[in-house]
C-alpha cells in the first residue's frame, strides 16, 4: 500500500492510547488443554473448531499486517491456540519479516508457544526471521504439568524445545508461568532455580478471568505481591525500570546478578491505562480488548477486495472509538456480565 502517509500515522483511542501492538491468533486449536484456558469439558472431542475456509489465509494476514504497520504498529505477536500447529507458520513469519523490513521502521515479530513442537521448528523459525520467542510452562514436575495442561505431554519435551531455541540463537527467550492457587504455586521456586543464570526471563502471570469457561474465582489468584515475596525470601530481588511504555510485565532482577524475572499482574495491578494492543482472531475479527465480547469483522472487507486505504480507515475508526479498560473496571460495581470470547480463539 502506498496511499497512506509516511511516517506512520499516529492512531489514538478515546483515552489517548496509541495503537502499537498487533496480536494475531493463527489457529484456535491446541495440543494441550490447560484447565485455565481450554478446559476439556468444553473443548472436548465434540468441540467444533473453525473450518479451514473460515481461517484467514497467510496472504490475508500478511495484507492486514501491512496495513497495521503503516498505522504505526511496532510489534506483531503470533499466538493461538498453539501457533506451531498451523501448518507452514514459518512461511507466514518469513513473509511478515520481509514486509516489516521494507517499512523503514523496526517491527518486531514475536511468537508465544507451548513449546511442544519447538525442537523441530526452532531452526525454521529462526531462518524465517522471527525476532523473539515466549514459551509457556507452568511447572517442572511432570505431575503438575500434566494436571494443569490436562495432557500426557512431558515437561522434558518443552525443555528440549527451549534448549533447541537457545541453540539456534533466540535470545532472550521468555518463559511464562500462569500461577493458580492450589495447583502450581509450589513450582515457582523450582522454576526460578531452573532458569536463573541461563539468560531466560521467567515471568509469572496472575490467573485471569478471561473467557467464560475456566470457572475463574478471585481465590484462585496467587497475587504478584505473594509471588514476589516468596521469590525474595529465597533469592533477593530488585525492581527494574520498564523497557518501554505500556510494558505488560513488571521487571525484577536477582540482586546477585542471576538474571531477570517478570510479573504480569493484570488482576491486582491492571495496566489498561497504557494498553496499546489490538487482537486479530483466527477468522479475521478485530478485538480491542482481551475481555471483549464483540469483534468487528475484517475478513469480509478483505474478501470483498476492498482497498488497503479502506481497510486502514476501518481499523482507524475501530481504534478511535475504543474505550476498553476491563481489568481496571473488574472491581467496580458495573463489572461486565456478558459473554467474553475465549483466549484460545482471540490469542494470548
Ligand atoms: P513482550 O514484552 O514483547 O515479551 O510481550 P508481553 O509482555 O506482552 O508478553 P506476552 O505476549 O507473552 O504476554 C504475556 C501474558 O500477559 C499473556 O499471555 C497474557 O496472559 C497477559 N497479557 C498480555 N496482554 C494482555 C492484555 O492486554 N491484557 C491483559 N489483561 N493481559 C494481557
Ligand atoms: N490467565 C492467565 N494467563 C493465561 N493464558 C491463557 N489463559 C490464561 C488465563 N486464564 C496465557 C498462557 C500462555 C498464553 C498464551 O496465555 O500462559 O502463556
Ligand atoms: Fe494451549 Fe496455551 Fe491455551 Fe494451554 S494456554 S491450552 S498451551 S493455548
Ligand atoms: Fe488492554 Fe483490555 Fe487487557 Fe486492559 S483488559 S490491558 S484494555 S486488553
Amino acid at each position: 500500500m502506498n496511499n497512506l502517509s509516511t511516517p506512520p500515522l499516529l492512531v489514538a483511542d478515546t483515552l489517548q492510547r496509541p495503537l502499537r501492538d498487533l496480536r494475531i491468533s493463527v489457529t484456535d486449536r491446541c495440543n494441550l488443554r490447560c484447565t485455565y484456558c481450554m478446559p476439556r469439558e468444553v473443548f472436548g472431542k465434540d468441540f467444533v473448531f473453525l473450518p479451514r475456509a473460515e481461517l484467514l489465509s497467510f496472504e490475508e494476514i500478511e495484507r492486514v499486517a501491512g496495513v497495521f504497520v503503516q498505522l504505526g504498529v511496532q510489534k506483531i505477536r503470533l499466538s493461538g491456540g498453539e501457533p506451531l500447529m498451523r501448518h507452514g507458520v514459518e512461511h507466514l513469519i518469513e513473509a511478515l519479516s520481509k514486509l516489516c523490513s521494507t517499512e523503514g521502521q523496526p517491527v518486531e515479530i514475536a511468537l508465544t508457544t507451548n513449546g511442544l513442537l519447538l525442537s523441530r521448528k526452532a531452526q525454521a523459525l529462526k531462518n524465517a526471521g522471527l525476532s523473539r520467542l515466549t514459551v509457556s510452562l507452568d511447572g517442572l514436575s511432570e505431575a503438575v504439568f500434566q494436571r494443569m495442561s490436562d495432557s500426557t505431554a512431558s515437561v522434558t519435551t518443552v525443555l528440549g524445545g527451549i534448549e533447541a531455541a537457545q541453540r539456534v540463537g533466540f535470545s532472550p527467550i521468555k518463559v511464562n508461568m500462569v500461577v493458580k492457587r492450589g495447583e502450581n504455586e509450589h513450582e515457582i521456586i523450582p522454576l526460578v532455580r531452573r532458569f536463573r543464570n541461563t539468560g531466560i526471563v521467567l515471568r509469572f502471570i496472575e490467573y485471569m478471568d478471561v473467557g467464560t469457561t475456566n470457572g475463574w474465582r478471585m481465590n484462585d489468584v496467587v497475587t504478584a505481591q505473594e509471588i514476589l515475596a516468596l521469590i525474595n525470601n529465597h533469592y533477593p530481588i530488585r525492581q527494574l525500570d520498564p523497557n518501554y511504555r505500556g510494558e505488560v510485565a513488571k521487571r525484577w532482577m536477582f540482586a546477585d546478578g542471576g538474571g531477570e524475572i517478570g510479573v504480569i499482574a493484570s488482576v491486582t495491578q491492571a495496566f489498561c491505562h497504557d494498553c496499546s494492543r489490538i487482537r486479530l482472531s483466527t477468522d479475521g475479527k478485530l478485538y480491542t480488548c482481551l475481555f471483549a465480547s464483540h469483534g468487528v469483522d475484517l475478513r469480509d472487507s478483505l474478501r470483498r477486495s476492498e482497498s488497503d486505504a479502506m481497510l486502514a480507515r476501518f481499523i482507524i475508526d475501530t481504534w478511535q472509538h475504543r474505550t476498553d479498560r476491563y481489568s481496571q473496571m473488574r472491581h467496580e460495581a458495573t463489572t461486565f456480565q456478558g459473554r467474553k470470547i475465549e483466549m484460545s480463539y482471540i490469542g494470548g
